[in-house]
Order: structure tokens, then C-alpha cells, then sequence
């Protein structure tokens, strides 16, 4: 049985898109490598959800049959409101995986969670053979840490503890993420809290070290990971 009312189908983007329009000369670049019979796992983000119309409309003009692994629930209403069947990752594993980023450095390292979906995301981008990362040319910095903190997802009660720990390995500055659309902090889709830690300098194993606090479920470094960054 269908729904009668239509709160999914009149769903928009929750803010303006920057550079939408190199956004969607992206999008067009992965939408043409999508096949039939593809299990493509999908990050978050506005050029994540921008995709997703390029994408739901080759499956229109093609006849195509795939199926997609949202990792946030902004992804999984916008693929409702397309069409585009949804599985997950216990049922599939899957062919490739696309995904935006907050920075990019020279040697393909990133920072991403400004979503704050970056558990979900890295956990799909683990699973995948094939990474696409879908930047505009904003997202291109000389070094890590350049324009964005690291946002770091944490156990609620470990909060005051995980700061700590991240004063300790170099944070000059640690904010607790407030929400816009409602009073307090933000709450990850795990139910966690997201810690923004400013890094000067962010060497290679700093992701390691972050994950190795008790109580950070995970950070949104993305350092030496198998991905083809894509402009
Ligand atoms: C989501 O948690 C993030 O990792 C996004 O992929 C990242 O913030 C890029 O978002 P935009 O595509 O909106 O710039």
C-alpha cells in the first residue's frame, strides 16, 4: 500500500548549493559509469545528493536496475523521493562506492564529516574495491586542516574526556557541533556527538591516534585511503 500524503516527495536540499554548477558536471561523470546490476554505496553531502538526480535519471533513460547503500538518512529520503532502490551493506557488498569531501590534499588525504555522516561513509568506502570523490574545486587545500576542523564522533558520556585527549594530541581549538534546526548539539545518526577539533598540523598517523581514544566511535581524517578524487 502506498502513502496518500507526500512528505518525502516535496523534501529540498536543506540550505543553497555552492558551485552547483561544477557539482553537476561531476555528477555527469559518475552517473555515465553507472551499469546495470550495480550495488553503489553512497556518501552524503550536497554533491552526493546532486548525483543522485544525474544518476536517477540515467536509470529512467536506460531501463537500469541497481541498487544503492545510502549512508546517511538525508541520502536514503533523497533516494525515496528518486526511486532508486536501497539495500545495505548486510545484504550487499558493494561494486563501487562515490562520496564528496571537505578538503583534499595533493596526495588524495581528506577531511569530510561536515555532514556529519563520516562513520557510515568510511565504513562504505572500507567495503569498496573503487572509491570516486567528487570535489569542486573549493575542496583543494595545500594541507590538511587548511579551512576545516576535524570533526570527531564520540560517545556521549566520553565528551569531556575526548576533548581532553584531543588537547593533548595538538588541537589548539575543540567545539562541540550545535544544530541549526533545533536547540542544542547536533546527534549523529548513531546517536553520538561530534566534537570539531582544530589541527595546525596533521601528520599521517593522526587518524590512528584519534581513533585510538576511548570513546570516539570515529574522525572524519580519511588519510591513505584507495580513492580516485574526481573534478
Ligand atoms: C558528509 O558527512 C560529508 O563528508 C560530505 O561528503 C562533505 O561534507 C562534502 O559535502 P558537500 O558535497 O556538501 O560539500
Amino acid at each position: 500500500m502506498e502513502w496518500n500524503n507526500n512528505i518525502v516527495g516535496r523534501l529540498k536540499w536543506s540550505d543553497s548549493i555552492v558551485n552547483r554548477s561544477e557539482k553537476e558536471s561531476v555528477a555527469k561523470q559518475i552517473a555515465a559509469k553507472v551499469k546495470d546490476g550495480d550495488v553503489i554505496g553512497v556518501g552524503s553531502g550536497s554533491t552526493v545528493y546532486v548525483t543522485l538526480f544525474a544518476i536517477a535519471d540515467k536509470i529512467k533513460a536506460e531501463y537500469l536496475t541497481i541498487e544503492v547503500i545510502p549512508s546517511s538518512m538525508e541520502i536514503s529520503l533523497a533516494c525515496i523521493q528518486l526511486g532508486i532502490p536501497q539495500t545495505s551493506l548486510l545484504n550487499k557488498k558493494p561494486d563501487w562506492t562515490f562520496d564528496g569531501a571537505d578538503e583534499v590534499d595533493k596526495e588524495c588525504n581528506l577531511i569530510k564529516g561536515r555532514g556529519g555522516a563520516l562513520f557510515k561513509e568510511k565504513l562504505l568506502i572500507r567495503n569498496s574495491a573503487e572509491t570516486y570523490i567528487l570535489v569542486d574545486s573549493s575542496k583543494y587545500v595545500n594541507r590538511l586542516g587548511e579551512k576545516f576542523p576535524v570533526p570527531v564522533e564520540v560517545f556521549p558520556s566520553a565528551l569531556s574526556y575526548v576533548e581532553n585527549e584531543l588537547s593533548i594530541l595538538g588541537a589548539e581549538n575543540v567545539e562541540l557541533r550545535m544544530a541549526k534546526g533545533k536547540d542544542g548539539p547536533v546527534f549523529t545518526e548513531n546517536g553520538n556527538l561530534l566534537l570539531d577539533a582544530r589541527f595546525l598540523r596533521i601528520d599521517n598517523n593522526l587518524e590512528e591516534r584519534i581513533k585510538a581514544i576511548t570513546g570516539v566511535i570515529e574522525s572524519g581524517l580519511f588519510i591513505g585511503y584507495n580513492v580516485q578524487v574526481i573534478s
